[in-house]
């Protein structure tokens, strides 16, 4: 027996030795790994023995191989009990970690979002008409001439058409609808009566923006269309709207004359102020606010409708929407409602 086999044989031995003693220090799975590739890795100190094996005699090998390979296997079946002994402790920590995690914690600071003043309000418009049996359409912001004009009483060169600005677009006869009326039309010709609807949505003014202007703003169109109607009728669902509005018993209106191309009569509607009885700031001193257009459906818009005024009358109105957010809230400025102000915002 050569000296280099019995070396071999002691530093085998010790080998061992170390390489439990290592395996055993190993507190996470990352250092166990290291341990694995510097003792059982393709280039670790194990594969170094095989190595050496090959010099030996076929005799020494005879010993030295399976004693390598009990060495090898006794190495390996530690590295696996110890490894499957870390990972159960890494998820006891995990578990324990989670076990403190309350989902219903309150934190300080923590910010929320909230519905756009204009969301609150439509939606409580909404839920308002629907009570009294109104449901909730909507139509293109892009329009036609036809539908936004035409049809709705204003033929072309008619002097009317300069109540409203008008964005044109590139396309011939086409808008930005500059009113929600539009949608009135659209859907007297769907054919199915009677009928009561709202169109909340966006409209369109080619207008120079102020503290109470701007290009774009929402409106709220109502239309009713029966065999009877009646001015009465629409007095009475304006009034009750606006007193559920402004959650204000006492709430009154009263009526001026106007002009508007689609209906006939037309009046505006003006609401008693919903903050003073004498007069401050929101109604100008005056104890009254002008808050709507309204009238009975001109005969012509009918026919457009593809309906018949002798048998079906109706009643239409038209409010800012965005006015109203700004009345209720107390907003002093419309160009708040777009100015995606987070400050602002957080207050609804
Ligand atoms: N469309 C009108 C406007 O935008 C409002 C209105 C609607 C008036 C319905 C009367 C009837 O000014």
């Amino acid at each position: 027996m050569s000296t280099n086999y019995n070396d071999l044989k002691t530093k085998i031995i010790d080998l061992k030795d170390r390489c439990l003693a290592d395996i055993q220090s190993a507190v996470s799975l990352e250092s166990l790994e290291e341990i694995r590739v510097l003792y059982l890795g393709r280039k670790g100190k194990i594969a170094d023995f095989m190595t050496l094996l090959k010099d030996l005699s076929l005799e020494e090998k005879r010993v030295m191989g399976p004693l390598l390979n009990d060495l090898k296997v006794t190495i390996e079946t530690f590295f696996f009990e110890h490894k499957h002994h870390l990972e159960a402790e890494t998820f006891k920590q995990k578990e324990a970690c989670y076990q403190d995690f309350d989902v219903t914690a309150y934190t300080p600071g923590l910010l929320k979002g909230s519905l756009h003043p204009l969301t609150l309000a439509t939606e409580e418009i909404q839920n308002i008409f629907r009570s009294m049996g109104y449901k909730v359409a909507t139509g293109p912001e892009v329009e036609t001439d036809f539908f936004n004009f035409e049809a709705l009483n204003i033929p072309k060169n008619h002097p009317a058409r300069d109540m409203q600005d008008t964005f044109w677009t590139s396309i011939p006869d086409t808008v930005l609808r500059t009113h929600t009326s539009p949608v009135q039309i659209r859907e007297m010709r769907k054919g199915k009566l009677p009928l009561a609807l709202i169109v909340p949505g966006r409209v369109y003014r080619q207008e120079a923006t102020d503290a109470s202007h701007d290009y774009m703003f929402h409106q709220v169109e109502g239309l009713y269309i029966n065999k009877k109607t009646s001015m009465a009728e629409l007095i009475g669902t304006v009034k009750n709207f606006l007193k559920a509005f402004f959650k204000q018993e006492d709430l009154q209106v009263r009526l001026r004359p106007s002009y508007f191309p689609f209906v006939e009569p037309g009046i505006e509607i003006d609401m008693s102020c919903p903050f003073c009885k004498t007069g401050c700031s929101t109604c100008k001193q005056s104890t009254w606010i002008e808050i709507m257009g309204a009238g009975l459906v001109h005969p012509n818009v009918l026919r457009h409708g593809n309906i018949d005024p002798e048998i079906y009358s109706g009643f239409a109105f038209g409010f800012g929407l965005t006015r109203l957010v700004l009345l209720k809230y107390k907003i002093p400025d419309i160009r708040l409602i777009h100015g995606n102000h987070k400050e602002f915002l957080k207050q609804f």
